[in-house]
């Protein structure tokens, strides 16, 4: 009977889509500067919610550096582990103050962002 009941918890934990990704660590520092709330309420820099698929620089509410403004790539796993590995050298003169993060950890936040609902 305990079993059965811890058997059905597990695969209800496993199918619920918030148990797909959860926040990586290295993403903590992040929501400092950044919502990731549908709304895309700007703070110190853009809201991130549905970033993965948007094009760089293109909210309408947030005023970006023109270094990202006209960057013109859309991001995606590759370009936001581009990004967030070397910031100043991916997109050089953008106003972004955060420093370098590992690939692994990178690649954590990119996937992360990706399925933000
Ligand atoms: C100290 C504040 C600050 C922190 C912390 C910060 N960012 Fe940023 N971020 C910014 C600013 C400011 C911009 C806009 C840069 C520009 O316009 O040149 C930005 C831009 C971005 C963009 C581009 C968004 C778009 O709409 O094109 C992404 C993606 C991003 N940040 C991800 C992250 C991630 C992931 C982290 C944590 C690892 C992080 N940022 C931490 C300030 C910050």
């Amino acid at each position: 009977m305990l079993r059965s009941l811890f058997a059905a918890a597990l695969a209800l934990a496993v199918a619920s889509p918030a148990a797909a990704q959860s926040r990586p660590p290295q993403f903590g520092g992040c929501v400092a500067c950044h919502s990731i709330t549908p709304d895309k309420r700007p703070g110190v820099g853009p809201g991130l919610h549905g970033v993965v698929g948007r094009r760089a620089g293109s909210l309408p509410n947030y005023k970006y550096s023109p270094a990202l403004a006209k960057y013109g790539k859309t991001w995606d796993r590759a370009t936001l582990i581009a990004f967030l590995t070397n910031p100043k050298g991916t997109v050089p003169g953008n106003k972004m103050a955060w420093p370098a993060q590992k690939p692994q950890a990178a690649a954590a936040i990119a996937d992360y962002l990706a399925g933000l609902k």
